[in-house]
């Protein structure tokens, strides 16, 4: 019995010009991803040290978004009640991390950008990726980022509880309420930059507008989808600022716990 090899597919297939050089771009198309992993990479970086550093994470009345919200009995002030008492070298920013690492892990903005940048898969368009085959994200474990919209909703908890955060930043260290500081603006600022990275998300897009065979017969949820879908054209900026502004958020907090700097009183 005779086997027939299927056709070649791609750019090898029958009729295709052989273009043997991976593009003819002349441009400088490595600088994006390069730019990409240089961001991605520094902030896993700083990340990780400051989750693991287990301290300068509290600075009356502030507490840093990589802490919050702080669940076990060990941790420094009183922004969130304290669920239980796990072992003290355990840092509580680690108890949490899987919410916002998760979140960003799995949205379509930053797949596309890892993809690209971490992956090649491909490095830029017009680009050939250095992989033979292509499975998309039919199987495992790619498969596993349809899990996206369930850290969708378990963000918004999360950005909830760092609202919440930000409202407490009108006390003043000993308690009193009616006071704002440099930092009680920058939890406000981070927390807004967090809502419009979520509500800009693709998944909340979907539960506005999506499954809908006739907007005629759903006004409210088209209002809410012609605002998200606004929200949503700008996703990729909202993904980028709001990771900066999580980072420098609990920088600020970090250099006022260790003494670096005091915080600016405005009343
Ligand atoms: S698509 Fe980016 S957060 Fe959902």
């Amino acid at each position: 019995m005779t086997t027939t090899n299927p056709a070649p597919a791609g750019t090898g297939a029958p009729g295709r010009a052989t273009i043997p050089a991976r593009h003819l771009r002349t441009d400088s198309w490595w600088l994006q991803p390069l730019i990409t992993v240089t961001v991605l990479v520094g902030f896993i970086i700083y990340s990780t040290i400051r989750a693991f550093e287990n301290a300068n994470y509290f600075a009356e009345p502030y507490i840093s978004p990589f802490y919050s919200p702080c669940i076990v009995d060990a941790c420094e002030g009183d922004s969130f009640p304290k669920l239980f008492d796990g072992p003290s070298f355990i840092s509580p920013a680690l108890y949490i991390l899987l919410v916002p690492l998760g979140f960003r892990m799995t949205c379509y903005y930053y797949r596309k950008a890892y993809y690209r940048s971490f992956w090649l898969s491909p490095p830029a368009c017009a680009v050939a990726e250095p992989h033979s085959k292509y499975t998309g994200e039919t199987r495992l474990p790619l498969i596993g980022q349809n899990i996206h919209r369930y850290f969708f909703l378990a963000g918004l908890v999360f950005n909830a509880i760092l609202t919440y955060d930000a409202v407490l930043a009108f006390r003043d260290a000993e308690g009193e309420w009616g006071h704002m500081g440099l930092g009680t603006l920058i939890l406000i600022t981070n927390a807004t930059l967090l809502w419009l990275y979520s509500l800009s998300c693709h998944s909340c897009r979907h539960i506005m507008g999506g499954r809908l065979n006739h907007f005629s017969k759903h006004p409210i949820r088209y209002k809410f989808w012609v605002l998200v879908s606004k929200l949503n054209g700008s996703h990729m900026k909202y993904a980028w600022v709001s990771l900066f502004g999580v980072a420098l958020t609990d920088l600020y907090v970090r250099m006022l716990a260790t003494g670096a700097i005091t915080d600016p009183r405005f009343f």
